[in-house]
Formats: C-alpha cells, sequence, structure tokens
C-alpha cells in the first residue's frame, strides 16, 4: 500500500524509519502529471532501493513571471495510484506554504553554468530548481535520487549541486522515454493540439539529423547544428521556432568545435505558448 504524507515532519520519519530498518532509500522528486518518463525513474529507483519516495510538487520558484505556473497540470490523486502501481512505498505532496515559510529568504545559486541553454531564456529557472532540490534532498536524506536526462542541463547542474555543497546523494541519470513517433514525454505535451504535437516531433527530427550526419562522417559542431536547423525547418516550418539547437559536451554543457568525443546535441523550442526540450547522445563513429 502506498503511503500520502503531506508534511516534512512526516516524510522525514517516514525515511528516517527506513534507514532505522537498515533499507536504502530512494527519491524520485517531481512536479506530477505523471508520465511513463516520471514512472522510469520509480522503476529505476525501485530497483537500486528498499523504499522510494516521489515528491509531487510544483514549485513556484522555478517558473518566470508569465510561465505556466498557474496553467501547469495538476492532478494528485490519478499521479497517486500510477505511483502505487509502479512500486512507490512514500508519496509526498507538500503545499507551497509547506515547502516555503513566510520568512524563506535563502536560495541557492547554480552557478555560471545555469547561465546559458535555459537558463538564458528562462532567468531564475535554475535557482528555483537548485533550492528546491536542495531542500528535497536535505528532508529526505535519501540515499540515492533520480533524475531523468530529458531535463539533461537539469541534471548536470543537480550533479554539480550535490558535488559541490557535499550533499551526499548518488544523482542517478535515467534515459529519455519517448513515444513510439519519438516525442520525448512531457508533462507539457499535455497542452499540444494535434498539428502542435506533429510539429513538436521537428525537436527529435532534428536530434536524428544530427546523429546520422554524425553517423556518415560530420563531425564539425556548427555543421551538424546547422543540420538540426535544418531538419526541424524541414519538418515543422514556422511552427516550432528554435530557441537553441547546440552541440555540447555532456558534462559542462559548453559548446563543442568538433564531436571527437562523446557529446550531446540539445535542442529547446516553442510551439505556439508551449516549450519544449529534447536532447541525444552523440558518439563518434570509432575512425574519427
Ligand atoms: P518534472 O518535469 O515533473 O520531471 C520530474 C523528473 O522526470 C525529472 O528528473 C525529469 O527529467 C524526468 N522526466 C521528465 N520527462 C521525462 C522523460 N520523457 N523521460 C525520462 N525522464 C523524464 O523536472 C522537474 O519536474 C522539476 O524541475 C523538479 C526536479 C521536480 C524540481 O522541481
Amino acid at each position: 500500500m502506498i503511503e500520502r504524507v503531506v508534511t516534512k515532519a512526516e516524510v522525514r520519519a517516514a525515511a528516517a524509519a527506513a534507514r532505522a530498518a537498515g533499507k536504502s532509500v530512494g527519491l524520485v522528486p517531481t512536479m506530477g502529471a505523471l508520465h511513463e518518463g516520471h514512472l522510469s525513474l520509480v522503476r529505476a529507483a525501485a530497483k537500486r532501493c528498499d523504499v522510494v519516495i516521489a515528491s509531487i510538487f510544483v514549485n513556484p520558484t522555478q517558473f518566470g513571471p508569465g510561465e505556466d505556473f498557474e496553467r501547469y497540470p495538476r492532478r494528485i490523486e490519478a499521479d497517486a495510484e500510477l505511483l502505487g502501481n509502479a512500486g512507490i512505498d512514500i508519496v509526498w505532496t507538500p503545499s507551497t506554504d509547506e515547502m516555503y515559510g513566510p520568512d524563506a529568504q535563502v536560495t541557492v545559486d547554480p552557478g555560471p553554468q545555469a547561465d546559458r541553454w535555459e537558463g538564458a531564456i528562462r532567468p531564475g529557472h535554475f535557482a528555483g530548481v537548485a533550492t528546491i532540490v536542495t531542500k528535497l534532498l536535505s528532508v529526505v536524506c535519501p540515499d540515492a535520487a533520480f533524475f531523468g536526462e530529458k531535463d539533461f542541463q537539469q541534471l548536470a547542474i543537480v550533479r554539480s549541486l550535490v558535488r559541490d555543497l557535499d550533499l551526499g546523494v548518488d544523482v542517478i541519470g535515467c534515459p529519455i522515454m519517448r513515444d513510439p513517433d519519438g516525442l520525448a514525454l512531457s508533462s507539457r505535451n499535455a497542452y499540444l493540439s494535434a498539428e502542435e504535437r506533429h510539429a513538436g516531433l521537428g525537436l527529435a527530427h532534428a536530434l536524428w539529423a544530427a546523429a546520422s550526419e554524425l553517423l556518415l562522417g560530420e563531425c564539425d559542431a556548427r555543421a551538424l547544428e546547422s543540420a538540426m536547423r535544418a531538419a526541424a525547418q524541414e519538418h515543422a516550418g514556422d511552427a516550432l521556432v528554435l530557441d537553441y539547437a547546440a552541440v555540447v559536451d555532456p558534462d559542462t554543457l559548453e559548446p563543442l568545435e568538433r564531436v571527437d568525443r562523446e557529446a550531446r546535441a540539445i535542442i529547446a523550442g516553442r510551439v505556439g505558448t508551449t516549450r519544449l526540450l529534447d536532447n541525444v547522445a552523440l558518439t563518434p563513429p570509432p575512425s574519427s
């Protein structure tokens, strides 16, 4: 049976009881509106940890003014059922007042890694993420925390956060789950009409273009980025407005000149009012 807890005291006590019984604890932080992507994290956590806790909290501090905080899908009951079926032991659903006291003033600065890509388009977003992730980890004290590669920059920042603040948690990155046609699963896909969904697939087409150009021997990052933009345009036309399409170092997310080692193609754009992001590993062919 899945246990539902709301307060920090409750989840702290539940995690402490598990640890006292010699059990390892895994944490899967989410904002709810759960899909197979989230559930894949839960399954990875259940494989590795004895007790798995999922948090569902739509964190206001990571949304900028005019973003979708108000309309972000909230369906806690359905989420709790999905989590129960996927092997979650405890679901923690704190309120905003529970997470942020009236006098809250300290935030976590995620450093320069947070200034580019998503951070350049959503100023303050990663400070909000870094702050809430620090709080979630401090309350639960899990042995391992699970994050999706879907939000690749977020994962990199969480890794730096845990390293630099000595949080002592294993950060486990999990692969991107996609619909059969290739669209990366996202809670925000719920906003898309059928036409918009089709346009959104332009991101996956762009990434496939980069991967196949690389396979054909194109190692120049600028050329791969042009191939990404061309493929997105060909698939979606003006219905998909790209924010960036880049080939980066997978650890630092700094732009690369050439793909002569493992790299990552990252892409983000807007379809109507919905922002979508995606990425793929780029592994140079052995001969390059
Ligand atoms: P949310 O968007 O709900 O995502 C929760 C976790 O699920 C993140 O680690 C995200 O990368 C992962 N995820 C989302 N879509 C995925 C997919 N298609 N495949 C694999 N994993 C996927 O990310 C957040 O919430 C928040 O920023 C949070 C970390 C909870 C802090 O508020």
